[in-house]
């Protein structure tokens, strides 16, 4: 045992795809043309606009610190966004812009959770939120869920799988990996079912505005007693600026102001001031534009898994997702996908980073790339189902 490596490091899982990355690097190396399908990034490259107001700012040279919390205009824009999107009115005392929705969740977590305590989260899901509990001495809960709940926790599970011990629940909605989203009846009975049981509830809603068929509800429309994780990153195409933010409860804004200025000071300065032109008229016409886009690539890349014969309980209703079903190709996913990788050069990324429920039978396909190219990747995987 290593004596200087601290004990949590063997408690916190990394990425199987990762595996699957150096591979891919690999083979596009020795000129072999890698269809990308399991990037969770938006393959457009950030608006023009925001781009703008970015190089704007860092040309005046005066990059330096914001307040802990962030840029107040920003705050103020993005408590405005609530308005116009949603309806729903809240205060920039309790918006926080962080270093993506990541640091979000460090400051959510570190503001609420006690070592020791357990928050609920859905099996599969995304699997850094578990990492952060464990961070902070506590630790993840994860509940096996289906396509019978659109993969989502329900109330019923949330007060089923409660205990002293248990801090909180923790829904995304769109999920990654399902692209599932809750419904606006069942957020509201998890809320309340938090609320009365006295604990957390945390919203992943990052996903939002990457939504196809109908509307996400924010837990804010349904609660003030919440905390809501938000970014740049996906709907705004900023994956790299690093930023996104926090909505907390009243009576944890002094808390979360203190904690973000002694693990990070401020988020990027340039970066705030780039996302200041996120919600302009001109920006938001071209992010609808791609969620069209993106819209199209779903159905195409559903239609498709479908005929070659994965089974899809639900069609995904938002983020860039397809988890799909492969029993009836194998009972080891992840063999498949390096498999795969080697004989026909798609990279997907199997069920197990996301958790263990039937994990050896689930792939995700992020349609993170073009229909031309999700084409070529459709017979070759076809191809590749259907080899001697
Ligand atoms: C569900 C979910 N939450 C949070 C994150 C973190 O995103 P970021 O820190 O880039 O905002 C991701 C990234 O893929 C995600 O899929």
């Amino acid at each position: 045992m290593h004596k200087r490596l601290a004990t949590r490091n063997s408690e916190i899982s990394s990425f199987y795809v990762m595996e699957l990355l150096r591979r891919a690097k690999q083979l596009e190396a020795q000129g072999k043309d890698v269809i990308h399908m399991e990037i969770g990034e938006p393959d457009f490259p950030t608006p023009p606009t925001i781009v703008a107001a970015g190089i704007k700012h860092l040309l005046t040279g005066e990059v330096k610190y914001t307040p802990a919390a962030g840029l107040p205009e920003l705050r103020k824009k993005i408590a405005d966004f609530y308005q116009q999107r949603y309806g729903v009115s809240v205060d920039q005392q309790r918006i926080f812009v962080t270093p993506g929705a990541s640091g979000a969740f460090l400051l959510a977590l570190g503001v609420s959770l006690n070592p020791k305590e357990v928050l609920l989260m859905a099996d599969p899901c995304y699997p850094c939120n578990s990492n952060f509990a464990t961070l902070f001495g506590g630790s993840a809960k994860t509940i096996a869920v289906d396509s019978s709940s659109g993969y989502q926790l329900t109330a019923r599970h949330i007060k089923e799988h409660w205990t002293p011990v248990t801090k909180g629940a923790l829904i995304a909605s769109p999920s990654n990996p399902t692209g599932t989203l809750i419904t606006h009846e069942e957020l509201e009975l998890c809320i309340h079912a938090v609320n009365t049981l006295g604990g957390c509830f945390y919203s992943d809603e990052i996903y939002h505005g990457l939504v196809y068929d109908s509307n996400a509800t924010t837990a804010l429309a349904i609660s003030d007693n919440v905390f809501v994780i938000n970014s740049f990153s996906k709907y705004f195409g900023m994956t790299g600026w690093r930023i996104g933010w926090l909505c907390v409860p009243e009576e944890f804004i002094e808390a979360t102001e203190k904690l973000a200025q002694n693990i990070y000071i401020a988020t990027s300065t340039q970066s705030q001031y780039a996302a200041l032109a996120a919600f302009d008229d001109n920006t938001l016409t071209e992010l609808e534009n791609r969620r069209a886009q993106f819209a199209e690539r779903r159905d195409f890349l559903y239609d498709n898994l479908l005929s070659l014969g994965f089974e899809i309980p639900i069609k995904p209703e938002g983020a860039f997702y397809i988890y799909a079903n492969c029993k009836k190709f194998t009972d080891d996913s992840y063999q498949f996908a390096l498999d795969l990788l080697e004989a026909e050069a798609v990279a997907i990324t199997p069920g197990k980073d996301f958790g263990s429920h039937e994990a050896h039978h689930m792939l995700r396909f992020a349609y993170t790339t073009s229909i031309t190219k999700m084409a070529i990747a459709m017979q070759r995987l076809d191809r590749f189902i259907n080899r001697a």
